[in-house]
């Protein structure tokens, strides 16, 4: 390893965790030590980092001792229990679960976004939800141009956000269904192979679930806009990995399609992908495994002069999650914002 900054993985065993050690590794993160942290089942797994075999270790309240940072990707109840214990010992902690996002005083930081937010960090920063980075990524450089009044999204969310035995039981049920056999869910409610549902986490009075209202919340807090107009539709769709969204933003004037196209060529983290001769716009297939995210089919709302249309795909585990996560850890490695309170 060359660097000099200690890193700790905590889930390094999970679909998040494995990728964040695919990305510490093909982007050189500087570092001297990377401890890979997950439950007591995983303890003593070998898992490979740049040629070399890491052994896993069951996390403890100690196991944060010399670390600088901490990319926590083990589920909200995880990260609640260890990450004061990492604070205490001195870490920052990027955070991928929901559990801080709402907090005031913990930055919700899309580096492509909010990269200045993260300066305020008392220790613990959070990774947003995925489909809200990807929608960020996507809408931002327009909002840059003409403030957006109001976003009104759908997405189709694959199942690698429910983590790797999900994925898992995606392909079971699969074969399960071409062998004739009734398709087992455990993990989902229902079966997702062959079918689709609205997103399985709970429902508010409203009729809202979970993840549209992290959508919500998490875009007005990204973007600081505290009363920005969002309203969602969460789908999960029997896709592996990498989520696709369709998204109507509402400007206060029109927003010429060729000029939208002209900022989105250029943004930071997008890539246009549009082909009209041959309909061929963003699929998840082809953000799999790719660090931008895609965007196309870009148009007028045809029941709205001042309103766009625009279609997106981004991988899930990559930009989603773990790409955003190291993202922000090499933000504080180059600004020197390691320490809370930095700037
Ligand atoms: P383990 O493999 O030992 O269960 P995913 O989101 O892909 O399902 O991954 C979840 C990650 O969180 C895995 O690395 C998993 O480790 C880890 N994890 C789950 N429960 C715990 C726990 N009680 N303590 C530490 N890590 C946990």
């Amino acid at each position: 390893m060359s660097g000099s900054y200690r890193v700790a993985i905590l889930g390094a065993t999970g679909a998040v965790g494995e990728e964040l050690l695919t990305l510490l590794a093909s982007r050189n993160f500087p570092m001297s030590e990377l401890k890979l942290l997950a439950s007591p089942r995983s303890a003593g797994t070998k898992l490979k980092f740049k040629g070399s075999e890491l052994t896993v270790e069951a996390v403890t309240p100690e196991s944060f001792q010399g670390i600088d940072i901490v990319l926590a990707s083990a589920g909200g109840s995880i990260s609640k229990e260890y990450a004061p214990h990492a604070v205490a010992a001195g870490a920052v902690v990027i955070d991928n679960s929901s559990a801080f996002r709402m907090l005031p005083e913990v930055p919700l930081v899309v580096p492509e976004v909010n990269p200045e937010a993260a300066a305020q960090h008392q220790g613990i920063i959070a990774n947003p939800n995925c489909t809200t980075i990807l929608m960020a990524v996507a809408v931002y450089p327009l909002h840059q141009i003409r403030p957006i009044q109001r976003i009104i999204a759908a997405t189709y969310q694959s199942a690698s956000g429910a983590g790797a035995r999900a994925m898992q039981e995606v392909l079971t049920q699969t074969q399960d269904i071409l062998d004739g056999k009734a398709p087992k869910p455990e993990i989902f409610p229902y079966p997702l192979a062959f079918n689709l549902f609205p997103h399985n986490t709970p429902i508010n009075a409203a009729g809202y679930c979970e993840e549209e209202m992290k959508m919500v919340n998490e875009t007005r807090k990204i973007l600081g806009v505290p009363g920005l107009r969002v309203s969602a539709t969460c789908v999960r769709v029997p896709v592996l990995r990498a989520h696709s969204e369709a998204i109507n933003l509402e400007f206060t004037e029109p927003f010429p399609v060729a000029e939208a196209r002209d900022i989105l060529a250029t943004a930071p983290g997008v890539k246009l992908v549009e082909d009209w001769e041959a309909n061929y716009f963003p699929m998840p297939i082809d953000a799999s495994g790719q660090d931008p995210v895609l965007v196309g089919r870009i148009r007028t709302d045809l029941s709205h002069a001042n309103g766009l249309e625009l279609w997106l795909c981004g991988d899930q585990i990559r930009k989603g999650a773990a790409l955003n996560a190291v993202q922000i850890a090499e933000l504080l490695v180059a600004k020197n914002w390691l320490k809370p309170g930095s700037k």
